[in-house]
C-alpha cells in the first residue's frame, strides 16, 4: 500500500473530510433561505455530498471484495443517469411528486441497509442479534420502510395514478394499530435476543410496508406536499439511525438535519393552513368537500361580474398601486414570464407594481418566489403576507392571478367554513379586485369563495398566461 493510500484512509483524514462535508451542507443550506442563494447554496451542499462519498469509499473495507468497486460505480452511473434527467426535466408544477419519489428512494435505501446489517450479520456466522448497533437497525428498518411505501402512494396520488380522493378501509385505525404493534413487538422481541430472527426482520418490514401505505391512502391529493414533507422528516430520522449503524458520522449529521428542517417546514406548512399535523394524518381535507351548514353556497352569494383585457388594462394603467397575488393557476398556467412583461409595462407608466407571496400558495413551499424568481421578477418587489395584508388598504387594484383559496374572506368572515382562521392575503380590503381564472371552479380546499361575488371584484375568465398577455398588449396599446 502507498504512502498516499495509508495517508488518505487514515481514520482522522476521513473525519476531517466528513467535518468539511457537513459544514458545507449546513452553509449550502442557510442560502436556500432566500432564491437569490438558492442556487448557489444547492451547489454548495452538492458539494458537500460528494465529498461524503468520497470519504466513506476511502473507509478501509468499504471497497474490499472484487465486484464491490464496480457495482458502486453502476450504483452511482444508475443514479446519475435518473437523477440529473430527471431534476432537469421536471415541471415545476410537478415537483411535489418528484420529491415524493426522490424522498421514498431515500427511505426504501434506508430500509434496504437494515436488511443488510442483519443479513452480514448471519453471514458472518453470528448469533443471537444483540450488538449496540441493533436498535437503530432496527428503528431504520421501520421508519424507512414506511417512508418509502407512504412516498410511493403520495407520488401516485400526486401524479393521478392513484385516485386523489381519500381511500379509507372500515376499521383503518385499528389496522394501523394492530400493524404498528406487530413492528414495534417485532423489534422488541429481536432486540431481547432470539434465535428465529428472519421470521422478526421480515414481520417488521412487511408490517412498516403496509403501514407506510395505510397511513397516506386515507391523506387527499391536496394535502400530500405536507405529508412528504414529513415523510422527508421521517427518511432523515431514519438515515440518522443508520448512520448510528453503520457508525458513518456524515449520514448521522445528514440525516439529523433532513429530519430536523423536514419537521420545521411541516410545522410551517400546516399552520399556514390552519391545520394540526394530525388532523392531516388523520385524513379527510383535500378531495372535494361540500360546504357545511350555514355556509352560503354559490346560488347564495349573488352576481359575479365579468370583465375584459381592455377593462383592465385601464385599470391597471391608471393606479398608483397595483398589488399582484399569484397562485396555483400562475404555476398551472406556466404565467411568470407573462406576469413580469405585465409588471414592467404597468412600472413604465408610472405604477407602483408589488407583488403579494402568501406562504401556502401553489402546491410547495417557496412555489410562487421560485416562478416569480425564475421570471427574473426583482426579488424587492415581493412581499410576505404579513407585510402586505397592511398595504391591501392603500392599494388601487389587486390583481388575482390564478389564487384562490389564499384569498378566501370566509377564513376571516364564516365560523362554519374548513377554512376558517387560515391566514389569508386579505385582497378584498383594497379599492378594486380582479380575479384571473378559467372558471368559477373551486381551488384545494373544494370550497366556494365568497370574494368573486364582491361588488367591487370583477373575473376576467381565461388561462392565466393568455389573460395576462391579452392585458400587457392592452396596457402598450393605451
Ligand atoms: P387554489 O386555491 O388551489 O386555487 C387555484 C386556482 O387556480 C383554481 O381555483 C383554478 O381555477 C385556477 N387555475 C388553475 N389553472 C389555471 C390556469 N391555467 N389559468 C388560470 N387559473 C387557473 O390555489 P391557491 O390560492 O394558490 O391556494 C393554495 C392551496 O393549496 C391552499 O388551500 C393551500 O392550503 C393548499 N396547499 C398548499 C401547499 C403549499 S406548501 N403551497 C401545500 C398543501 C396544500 P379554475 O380551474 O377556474 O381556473
Amino acid at each position: 500500500m502507498s504512502v498516499a493510500t495509508i495517508f488518505l484512509q487514515r481514520t482522522n483524514f476521513i473525519d476531517a473530510c466528513y467535518i468539511v462535508a457537513f459544514s458545507l451542507f449546513i452553509y449550502g443550506m442557510s442560502g436556500l433561505t432566500g432564491p437569490r442563494t438558492a442556487v448557489r447554496g444547492n451547489m454548495i451542499a452538492a458539494v458537500g455530498m460528494a465529498i461524503a462519498i468520497i470519504a466513506t469509499l476511502l473507509t478501509p473495507h468499504v471497497l474490499s471484495g472484487s465486484s464491490t468497486p464496480w457495482l458502486i460505480a453502476l450504483g452511482l452511473l444508475i443514479g446519475v443517469a435518473v437523477g440529473v434527467p430527471a431534476a432537469r426535466n421536471v415541471r415545476m408544477t410537478a415537483m411535489p411528486q418528484m420529491v415524493a419519489l426522490f424522498n421514498g428512494v431515500g427511505g426504501g435505501a434506508v430500509a434496504i441497509i437494515a436488511w443488510i446489517e442483519y443479513r452480514h450479520h448471519f453471514a458472518s456466522g453470528g448469533g443471537v442479534w444483540i450488538e449496540k448497533s441493533q436498535i437503530p437497525t432496527l428503528f431504520a428498518a421501520i421508519v424507512g420502510s414506511i417512508s418509502f411505501w407512504g412516498s410511493n402512494i403520495a407520488f401516485g396520488k400526486l401524479q393521478e395514478i392513484l385516485p386523489g380522493r381519500p381511500i379509507k378501509l372500515p376499521g383503518q385505525t385499528v389496522i394501523n394499530a394492530v400493524l404498528f404493534v406487530i413492528c414495534l413487538a417485532s423489534a422488541i422481541v429481536l432486540a431481547a435476543g432470539t434465535h428465529s430472527q428472519g421470521l422478526f426482520i421480515l414481520g417488521i418490514l412487511l408490517a412498516a410496508a403496509i403501514l407506510g401505505n395505510m397511513v397516506v391512502l386515507p391523506i387527499g391529493g391536496a394535502d400530500m406536499p405536507v405529508v412528504i414533507s414529513l415523510l422527508n422528516a421521517f427518511t432523515g430520522l431514519s438515515a440518522a439511525a443508520a448512520g448510528i449503524a453503520l457508525n458513518n458520522t456524515a449520514m448521522i449529521v445528514a440525516g439529523m438535519i433532513v429530519g430536523a428542517s423536514g419537521t420545521i417546514l411541516t410545522n410551517l406548512m400546516a399552520k399556514a393552513m390552519n391545520r394540526s399535523v394530525p388532523a392531516i394524518v388523520a385524513g379527510g381535507f383535500g378531495g372535494a368537500i361540500a360546504a357545511p351548514a350555514g355556509v352560503p353556497g354559490a346560488e347564495d352569494r349573488g352576481p359575479i361580474r365579468s370583465t375584459s383585457p381592455q377593462d383592465v388594462a385601464i385599470q391597471l394603467s391608471y393606479a398608483r398601486q397595483v398589488v399582484i397575488a399569484p397562485g396555483y393557476g400562475m404555476a398551472v398556467a406556466q404565467a411568470q414570464h407573462a406576469v413580469r412583461e405585465l409588471e414592467k409595462a404597468l412600472e413604465a407608466k408610472g405604477v407602483t407594481v408589488k407583488f403579494a407571496i402568501h406562504p401556502v400558495a401553489g402546491r410547495m413551499p417557496g412555489h410562487m418566489n421560485v416562478l416569480l424568481a425564475e421570471a427574473d421578477v426583482p426579488y424587492d418587489l415581493l412581499r410576505e403576507m404579513d407585510e402586505i395584508n397592511p398595504e391591501f388598504g392603500r392599494t388601487d387594484v389587486t390583481l388575482v392571478i390564478g389564487a384562490n383559496d389564499v384569498t378566501n374572506p370566509a377564513a376571516k368572515n364564516e365560523p362554519g367554513s374548513p377554512i376558517y382562521g387560515m391566514p389569508i392575503l386579505e385582497v378584498d380590503q383594497s379599492g378594486s379586485v380582479i380575479v384571473l381564472k378559467r372558471s368559477m371552479a373551486s381551488g384545494f380546499a373544494g370550497i366556494d369563495n365568497p370574494l368573486f361575488y364582491d361588488p367591487k371584484t370583477a373575473m376576467l375568465f381565461g388561462d392565466a398566461k393568455q389573460s395576462v398577455s391579452d392585458i400587457t398588449s392592452e396596457v402598450h396599446a393605451l
